[in-house]
């Protein structure tokens, strides 16, 4: 079975309201993926290179990803470095009012990595509606059925 993980963190909660609720989609889809999500500032390198897909989660603060998963990342890309070459991976983003930095800088790294992006981000700017619970659905069953096909 392929394996997705989900790599996230949130100060305020939001963030992890959009994780709790990725979390129930995708541990709920008749396994049709192993679905394993960690917080950023737990996540090991080991944890990434056991994974067929990946999905980022972070606020975006200052303009830039949140601090913990900038953490995440520099704790653990030389680990990474040319072993995760061209695996899929999608980001998603709460933000007050635009999350274009937080994308840019989890892009910049990943391209780093050659990780391979491999659907439009989802940024979310306002409370979590239905309309985004189902963009949200979208969203990582996308990354599922995807990964399970081997399409990407
Ligand atoms: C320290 C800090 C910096 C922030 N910087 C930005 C910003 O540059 N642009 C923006 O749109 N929102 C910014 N925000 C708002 C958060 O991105 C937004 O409230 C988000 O939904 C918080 O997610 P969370 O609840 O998961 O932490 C910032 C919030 C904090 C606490």
């Amino acid at each position: 079975m392929k394996r997705l993980t989900m790599v996230h963190h949130s100060i305020g909660g939001k963030t992890k309201e959009m994780a709790s609720l990725l979390t129930d989609i995708l541990s709920n889809e008749d396994q049709l993926i192993e679905f394993r999500s960690f917080s950023a500032f737990e996540a090991k390198a080991s944890d990434i290179l056991q994974s067929d897909g990946i999905i980022f989660g972070t606020p975006v603060n200052f303009g830039y990803m949140s601090g913990a998963l900038k953490d995440f990342f520099d704790r653990n890309y030389y680990e990474l470095e040319g072993k995760v070459e061209a695996v899929p991976y999608a980001i998603f983003v709460s933000a007050s009012t635009d999350g274009t930095g937080a994308v840019e800088s989890v892009r910049q790294i990943c391209k780093g990595l050659n990780l391979k992006e491999v659907q439009e981000p989802l940024v979310l700017t306002k409370k979590l509606s239905e309309s985004d619970q189902s963009r949200l659905r979208d969203f990582g069953m996308t990354m599922a059925v995807g990964i399970d096909a081997g399409i990407f």
